[in-house]
């Protein structure tokens, strides 16, 4: 008699949404690589999907209505299909937790940034029992902050290289949380109390990432420039001992780090920025706005005197540092006259770019208890945009300054025209230089994932236009192992 035949793997699937900032791109790598473990292979068909999941962001209402639209859409799949597993994951999950289910009741699975790790196990229990399942942090009232702390678990499995917008370029964790309380944000409820990760911890997975042909890493936490690990033994990392040791992992060829807080920008970081090759001379500081009783109310803890200074010392000791803000218009109580000052910050700071948002008021924050939500819709949306305007001009310049030097390239894939053509010939191809500026110029594909000169001849407001240069493009490249192409994940930051 013939044994029966093994029964076929059943393959499952999933489709992931990913919105909100670089610690919900890199949770999603880290969800998936858990999944894939699991069995589970990515799919970007969200009606097939066995399992759905939305990695969502807090920051601005504006973010979670695109998440609640999302859930409307696929509501249907639910109906017609009861099996299909739908997820909210992320800072939502964690800021509202089970209430998300009673605007979209057939969502199956909540699980805030804190749990994550825990996906893999409560989808199977769903997929056993059909029971709706939660995991969610202590919320930051709810215990005292060890055990806060501890509930915010950080999640740092064996890293996954296909969920990257890139192989050879990668997000690392150093810091979970935030301590920092500006009044008009949700972040430190979402994210939990600060803490900074073990520098052996952090120099192990850049070397397992260098090991999979990862070239570049940005470090990223809310205030990563904050970053401190007390050994417990009077031993202290400083940021700028951690990304000193992390300059000497061989292969690594480039650190980036985002985001800055004002006020902890220290001199031994500068200059750790300055001495080290590998080290992007891009720093990324909100300010947040221009005018000091805004920042007052905002709990920013610094005055516009105060930033002045820090951007002068930057900009003295890393000459050609390129530095970028974030601005919001519209917070509780700004007058014409206070957003004026945002304007001439922007006029006279040479930022390479800002990013611009209007207030959004978050239930939950200080601000939302302490002040009217006062500047109308119209007015905010007329001060983003004049904001935008002067910034533009200033990028505009500041691009244009560029003109006729030669910058360092890492080549990223092909630019959204070079996509266009065929691959194999030559195309246009995208990447950032040392100061974070994109740069596009004509290449084959083997130089995607190479670092190389591309001399600037044209810039427009947010891109230099330039030629690689051709021995380099010849000579560095007929030993260069051919680069994986870039497989882009469809991603819409808010
Ligand atoms: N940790 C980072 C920023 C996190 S949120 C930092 O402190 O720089 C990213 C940006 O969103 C902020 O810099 C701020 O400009 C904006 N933001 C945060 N909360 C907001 C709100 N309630 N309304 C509008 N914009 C907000
Ligand atoms: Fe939010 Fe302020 Fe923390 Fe940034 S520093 S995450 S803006 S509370
Ligand atoms: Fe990031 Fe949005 Fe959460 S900005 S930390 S995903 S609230």
């Amino acid at each position: 008699m013939t044994p029966p035949l093994p029964a076929a793997p059943v393959i499952k699937t999933v489709y992931i949404e990913t919105v909100g900032c670089q610690m919900n791109v890199l949770d999603s790598e880290l969800v998936i690589g858990a999944l894939k473990r699991d069995g589970y292979t990515l799919t970007d068909n969200s009606a097939v999907a066995d399992l759905m999941l939305f990695n969502t962001c807090s920051v601005r209402e504006h973010a979670e209505d695109k998440t609640f639209s999302a859930l409307g859409r696929v509501a249907p799949y639910k109906l017609a299909n009861p099996d299909k597993v739908i997820g909210v994951i992320g800072c939502m999950a964690q800021k509202d937790g089970d209430a998300i289910r009673e605007r979209a009741p057939y969502v199956d699975l909540v699980v805030g940034t804190g749990q994550l790790a825990k996906i893999p196990e409560l989808v199977q229990i769903i997929r056993e029992t059909r029971a709706p399942q939660l995991a969610v942090s202590l919320g930051r009232k709810d215990a005292d902050r060890q055990r806060v702390e501890l509930s915010f678990e950080s999640y740092d499995p064996t890293r996954d290289p296909e969920m990257r917008s890139t192989p050879f370029q990668a997000y690392v964790r150093i810091q979970i949380g935030c301590d920092k309380f500006c009044t008009y944000c949700v972040v430190p409820s979402t994210r939990g109390p600060e803490q900074s990760r073990h520098p052996d911890s952090i120099l192990n997975e850049v070397r397992i990432l260098v090991d999979q042909g990862c070239k570049e890493v940005t470090l990223i936490g809310q205030t990563v420039n904050s970053y401190a690990y007390d050994h417990g033994d009077g031993r202290r990392t400083r940021f700028s001992d951690l990304i000193l040791r992390i300059h000497d992992v061989g292969g690594l060829r480039r650190i980036k780090f985002v985001t800055n807080f004002p006020k902890d920008m220290t001199n031994d970081l500068l200059d750790a920025v300055r001495d080290l090759p590998k080290l992007v001379k891009y720093l990324h500081v909100p300010l947040q706005s221009g005018c000091d009783d805004v920042l007052g109310r905002m709990k920013r803890l610094y005055t516009i005197g105060d930033y002045w200074e820090m951007l002068h010392r930057s900009r003295e000791r890393i000459p050609g540092v390129a530095v970028s803000s974030d601005f919001i218009v519209g917070f509780c109580g700004e007058s014409d006259a206070s957003f004026q000052k945002s304007m001439d910050i922007v006029d006279r700071a040479k930022f390479k770019n800002s990013f611009i948002f209007k207030y959004s008021e978050r239930p939950g924050t200080k601000a939302m208890e302490r002040y009217p939500d006062d500047v109308p819709d119209g007015v905010k949306k007329q001060r983003n945009h004049d904001l935008l305007m002067l910034q533009n001009e200033r990028s505009l310049e500041d691009s244009r300054s560029m003109i006729g030097k030669a910058v360092e390239v890492l080549v990223e894939g092909p630019s959204r025209q070079g996509a266009k053509s065929a691959p194999g010939g030559i195309r246009q191809l995208i990447g950032r230089t040392m100061t974070d500026h994109i740069a596009v110029f004509d290449g084959p594909d083997r130089l995607v994932g190479e670092i190389l000169t591309v001399d600037i001849a044209e810039a427009s407001g947010f891109t230099l236009y330039g030629a690689a240069r051709t021995g380099e493009v010849l000579g560095g490249v007929g030993a260069a192992p051919a680069a994986r192409l870039p497989r882009r994940m469809g991603l819409s930051l808010v």
